[in-house]
């Protein structure tokens, strides 16, 4: 049985990941972290810990018996732009605790990396696993030396770190920190909210996403993996769909038919959303671990619409 320690677990991805450990492997046996207390009432067990502080996290890793850490703490990347130096220090001190907690306590590993890791120089269309890697955001820059930092404390000291890139994520639970696919979340909301959303990405701007549910059972799967048929072990491209702005706004207008698209293009996020990728290509996850996807853009748009109507009755 798994015993797992999760930062950012109020975060977007964390807050949901935590009931899908939780439904997994039981509730006492998932410590949920964060910076900051969480709202409402908390489904189990769960404690305030600063990513920056490397000795408050490995005790409590201690403490609660984990044998699995689960780094979710995190600046995504327009947030970091903003913050370039507080970006680097958050996410790189955070990670270079959370391994170096894995390394003392021997734990199994997991953090995401992201689409950011790519630039302007990577091929655009169906992206390799292994292919050129110069990001032009700090973001990116954090990203690629995390994916680089998780193969070296697998290769040195034989820790079993396991990660994603992922698109940009969309679910109807907690928003997203700052990033620059929270175009395609924000729109849900409004078109519920407002029947209108101006886009701060352009249209014909291309960029991978996936529903929460696929993101979430991917995670689980990678590291349930058979550690024997992973080549790869940090880092796999992983994908659902790829769309731009008026192809969702479309998919949006087949449930709210009068729902209108407007655009106000944000040049810092647009730059940023032009050095990534069109769409990567999920096939080392595919064949290394059996990544798949439930969701194309119909069936979350419909689920998304259902889910958030409900939430913001
Ligand atoms: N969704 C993230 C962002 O936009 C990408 O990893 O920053």
């Amino acid at each position: 049985m798994k015993k797992i320690i999760v930062t950012g677990a109020l975060g977007q991805i964390g807050s949901e990941l935590i009931e899908k450990l939780r439904s997994e492997y039981g509730t006492d046996n998932v410590l949920a972290t964060d910076i900051r207390k969480p709202e409402g009432e908390t489904s189990g067990p769960f404690e305030l810990l600063d990513v920056t502080d490397g000795k408050q996290m490995s005790e409590l890793a201690k403490k609660f018996g984990a044998d699995t850490i689960m780094h979710m703490a995190a600046l995504l990347s327009a947030k970091a732009e903003e913050n370039p130096l507080f970006a680097w220090n958050l996410n790189m001190g955070g990670l270079m605790n959370a391994l170096e907690v894995a390394r003392e306590l021997d734990m199994q590993f997991f953090t995401p990396s992201s689409i950011g890791a790519f630039g302007p120089s990577t091929p655009k269309q169906n992206t390799p696993q292994d292919t050129l890697q110069r990001p032009t955001t700090m973001y990116g820059v954090n990203k690629v030396a995390g994916e680089l930092l998780c193969d070296y404390y697998y290769h040195k000291f034989g820790i079993d770190t396991r990660g994603v890139r992922f698109p940009g994520l969309i679910s109807y639970v907690a928003q997203p920190g700052g990033g620059t696919t929270d175009y395609a979340v924000d729109i849900y909301y409004k078109a519920i909210e407002e029947g209108k959303y101006t886009s701060f990405i352009a249209e014909g701007t291309y960029m991978d996403m996936m529903y929460m549910p696929d993101a979430l059972q991917a995670i689980v799967d990678l590291m349930e993996a058979d550690p024997s048929k992973l080549i790869h072990r940090n880092a796999f491209n992983v994908t659902a769909m790829s769309f731009e702005p008026s192809q969702i706004a479309a998919a949006i207008q087949k449930h709210i038919p009068d729902f209108q698209m407007a655009y106000d293009v944000d040049p810092v996020r647009q730059g940023i959303a032009d050095s990534w990728p069109d769409h990567i290509d999920p096939s080392a996850a595919i064949e290394e671990w059996g990544f798949k996807a439930k969701y194309d853009l119909d069936a979350m748009t419909e689920d998304m619409l259902a889910k958030l109507k409900k939430k913001l009755s």
